[in-house]
C-alpha cells in the first residue's frame, strides 16, 4: 500500500488561516482604539463657549432665579421675550427700569410708558438687590446668539450618530468577511478532497466507496425504546410550554402603550424631581391613583412652552423640536394659546390608554398600601421616574400580592391599634414579626368581592 503524501497543501491551508484571522483581531482592535478619540471630540466643541462683557454663566443662574418666573429668551410669556434686549435700550436706562420699573413708568419716561402698555399693564417685581455687575451678567446671557448655544449641542448629535454608524458598519463588515472566510474555506475543502482522488488515482490507490447501510431515520425506527422515550419527551416539553401559555394569559406584565401625548415621568419624576403625589395625589387618600386633570398640567406649563431640557442629560431621549411638538399637543388640547397667553375655549379631552388593570373581581386599594402601609410606588410600580414611556412593571398575578402580604412587615411603630394587635398575635404565634398575611391578608375575601 502507498501512503498519499499531502502534508504541504494541507499546511499551507492552515497558514493562510491563521494568516486571515490575524487580520481580523488586528482591524477590530483598530476599532475600539478609534472610538475614544471620535468621543473626545465633541467635549472639545463645547468647550469653546462664547464671551462677552458680563459672565453670562453667572448670568444665566440670576435669570433663571429672578426672572425665568416672567421671562423667557425667545417667547413670550408674561414678560417679553428677552434674548438682544440689551441692544434695544442703554445701560442706564436697563439699570433703572430693572431696579424699579414702576417708579419709571411713574416719572413719565415715554420708552417706559409704551412698553407698560404694550403688555398689558403688568407690574414687573422691582430688583433693587441686584447690583449693575449682576444686570451685566443677566444681559450678557440674554445677548449670547441663539445659533452658539445650539451649534455644540448639533456637533454632538451628528458625531454621536457617526459613530453608531461606524459600529453598524464594522458589524456587517466583520460579518460579511467571516461569510467569506467560510465559503473559502468550503472552496479549498472541495479542492483539498479533488487534489487527494486525482494524486490518488495517480499513484493507482482504490478508493474503496462506503457500503450502503441502513438510514438513520429506519434504524431509529426499528428501535422500540428510543421510541418511547422521544414520545415521553415531547409529551412532557408540550406540557411545559402549554403550562407557560395558560399561565400568561391576562396577564400583562410589561405592558407598553403608545400615549396620546408622549409624557415622560424620567424627564418629569426623575429630572425635574416632581413628587409622584403632586400628580397623582389621590393615592394617599383613595383606592384609585388616577391620572391628573390637564389643569394640573397647566400649572407649570403656562410657562414651559418650549422642551430646553440640558443637551449633556441623561433624561433627553427625543430632540427638542419632538419634546416642544408634545408639549404643543398639551395646549391644543386644553385650548391654550401660547402667543396671546390665554385659553381659546377649543379643548379636546385627551384619551390616556390605561395600562394597570386588575379584574372586577379583585379589590385593590392605594390608600391602604401608600399610606397606611408605608409601600413606596416604585415596590410595585418600579423605577418609574427612569421609565421614558409608561409600562406595568408587575405582573399583579395573585401570586405576586400574596407574596408580598407574606414577606412585608406591617409597620406598627406610632400606630397604637397595630401595637395592641402585635402584642396579642405575637404572643399568640410565638413570633415576633408581623407580616400583612399575620393579619388576614391572605384571606379571599379580603381581596375577592
Ligand atoms: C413678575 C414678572 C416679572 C419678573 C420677575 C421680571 N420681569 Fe421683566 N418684565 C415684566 C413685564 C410684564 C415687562 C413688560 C413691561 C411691563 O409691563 O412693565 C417686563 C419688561 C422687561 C424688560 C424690557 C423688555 C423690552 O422688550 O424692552 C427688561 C429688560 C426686563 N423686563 C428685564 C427683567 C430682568 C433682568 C428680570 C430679572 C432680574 C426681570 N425682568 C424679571 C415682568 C417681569
Ligand atoms: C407631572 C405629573 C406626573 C408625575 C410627577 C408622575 N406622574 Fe405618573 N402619570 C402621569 C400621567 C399624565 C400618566 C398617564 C400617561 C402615561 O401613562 O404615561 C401617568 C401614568 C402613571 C402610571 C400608569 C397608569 C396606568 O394607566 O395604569 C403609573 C403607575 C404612574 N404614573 C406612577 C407614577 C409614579 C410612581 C410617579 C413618581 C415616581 C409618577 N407617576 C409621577 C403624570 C405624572
Ligand atoms: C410641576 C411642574 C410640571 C407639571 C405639573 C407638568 N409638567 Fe410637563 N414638564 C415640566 C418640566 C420642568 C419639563 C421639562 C422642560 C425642559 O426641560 O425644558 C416638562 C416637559 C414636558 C413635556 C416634554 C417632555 C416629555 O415628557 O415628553 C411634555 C410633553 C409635558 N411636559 C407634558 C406634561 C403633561 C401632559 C402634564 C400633565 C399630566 C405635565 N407635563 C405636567 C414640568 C411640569
Ligand atoms: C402595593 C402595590 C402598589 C403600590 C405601593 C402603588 N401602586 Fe399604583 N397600582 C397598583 C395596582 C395593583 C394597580 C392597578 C389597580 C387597578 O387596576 O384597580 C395600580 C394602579 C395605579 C395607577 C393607575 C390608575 C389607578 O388608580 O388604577 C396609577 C396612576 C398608580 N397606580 C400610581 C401609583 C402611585 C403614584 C403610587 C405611590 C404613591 C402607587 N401607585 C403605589 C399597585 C400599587
Ligand atoms: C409590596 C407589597 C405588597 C403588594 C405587592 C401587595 N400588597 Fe396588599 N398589603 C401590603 C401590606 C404591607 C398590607 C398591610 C397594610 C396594613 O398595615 O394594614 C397590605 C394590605 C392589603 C389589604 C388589606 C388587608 C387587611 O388585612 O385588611 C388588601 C385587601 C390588599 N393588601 C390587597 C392587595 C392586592 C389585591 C394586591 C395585588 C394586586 C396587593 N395587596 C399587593 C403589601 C402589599
Ligand atoms: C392579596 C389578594 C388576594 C387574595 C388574598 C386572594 N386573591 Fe385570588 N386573585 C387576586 C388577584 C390580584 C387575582 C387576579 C390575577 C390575574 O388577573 O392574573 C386573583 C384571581 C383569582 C382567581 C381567578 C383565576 C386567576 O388566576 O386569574 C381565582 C379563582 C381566585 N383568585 C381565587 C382565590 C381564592 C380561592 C382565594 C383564597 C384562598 C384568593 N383568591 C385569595 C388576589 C387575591
Amino acid at each position: 500500500m502507498k501512503k498519499v503524501g499531502n502534508h504541504t497543501s494541507i499546511s499551507r491551508i492552515l497558514l493562510f488561516c491563521v494568516a486571515l484571522s490575524l487580520c481580523f483581531s488586528v482591524s477590530t482592535f483598530a476599532q475600539e482604539a478609534a472610538a475614544p478619540a471620535a468621543a473626545a471630540a465633541p467635549a472639545a466643541d463645547a468647550a469653546a463657549a462664547p464671551a462677552g462683557a458680563g459672565d453670562p454663566v453667572k448670568g444665566k443662574e440670576l435669570f433663571n432665579a429672578n426672572c425665568a418666573s416672567c421671562h423667557k429668551l425667545d417667547a413670550k410669556s408674561t414678560g417679553p421675550a428677552l434674548r438682544g434686549v440689551a441692544d434695544k435700550h442703554d445701560k442706564a436706562w436697563l439699570y433703572r427700569w430693572i431696579h424699579n420699573s414702576s417708579e419709571m413708568i411713574k416719572s413719565g419716561d415715554a420708552e417706559a410708558v409704551k412698553l407698560f402698555a404694550d403688555n398689558g399693564g403688568v407690574t414687573m417685581t422691582a430688583f433693587p438687590q441686584l447690583a449693575e455687575a449682576d444686570i451685566d451678567n443677566i444681559m450678557a446671557y440674554t445677548s449670547q446668539p441663539k445659533e452658539v448655544a445650539a451649534a455644540p449641542a448639533g456637533g454632538g448629535t451628528t458625531a454621536q450618530a457617526g459613530g453608531e454608524g461606524n459600529g453598524g458598519s464594522s458589524n456587517t463588515l466583520i460579518l460579511g468577511a467571516l461569510v467569506l472566510v467560510l465559503v473559502v474555506l468550503i472552496v479549498m475543502l472541495v479542492l483539498v478532497n479533488k487534489t487527494l482522488r486525482r494524486v490518488a488515482a495517480a499513484n493507482g490507490v482504490v478508493v474503496v466507496e462506503n457500503e450502503p447501510t441502513l438510514p438513520l431515520w429506519k434504524a431509529y425506527a426499528k428501535n422500540q425504546f428510543l421510541v418511547l422515550v422521544t414520545v415521553i419527551l415531547l409529551m412532557l416539553s408540550g406540557a411545559y410550554f402549554l403550562y407557560g401559555y395558560t399561565m400568561q394569559i391576562g396577564v400583562d406584565q410589561n405592558y407598553q402603550p403608545v400615549q396620546p401625548i408622549h409624557f415622560s415621568h424620567k424627564i418629569h419624576a426623575g429630572d425635574n424631581g416632581i413628587d409622584c403625589k403632586y400628580c397623582h395625589s389621590a393615592a394617599r387618600v383613595s383606592k384609585n391613583s388616577g391620572i391628573p386633570s390637564l389643569n394640573v398640567c397647566m400649572n407649570c406649563h403656562k410657562n414651559i412652552a418650549e422642551f430646553a431640557g440640558d443637551k449633556d442629560s441623561l433624561y433627553v431621549d427625543h430632540s427638542k423640536e419632538f419634546y416642544t411638538g408634545e408639549i404643543q399637543k398639551l395646549y391644543d388640547a386644553v385650548g391654550w394659546d401660547k402667543a396671546a397667553q390665554k385659553y381659546t375655549g377649543k379643548q379636546k379631552p385627551v384619551k390616556w390608554v390605561r395600562i394597570h388593570n386588575l379584574p372586577d373581581f379583585v379589590y385593590f386599594n392605594h390608600s391602604q398600601h401608600v399610606s397606611v402601609a408605608g409601600v413606596e410606588c416604585q415596590t410595585c410600580h418600579g423605577p418609574v421616574e427612569t421609565f421614558e414611556v409608561m409600562k406595568q412593571n408587575a405582573p399583579l398575578t395573585m401570586g405576586w400580592c400574596i407574596n408580598c402580604h407574606r414577606e412585608t412587615d406591617v409597620k406598627v411603630e406610632g400606630n397604637d391599634y397595630y401595637k395592641k394587635i402585635h402584642d396579642e398575635l405575637a404572643k399568640k404565634y410565638g413570633v415576633q414579626k408581623l407580616t400583612a398575611a399575620n393579619m388576614g391578608g391572605t384571606e379571599c375575601g379580603k381581596c375577592h368581592y
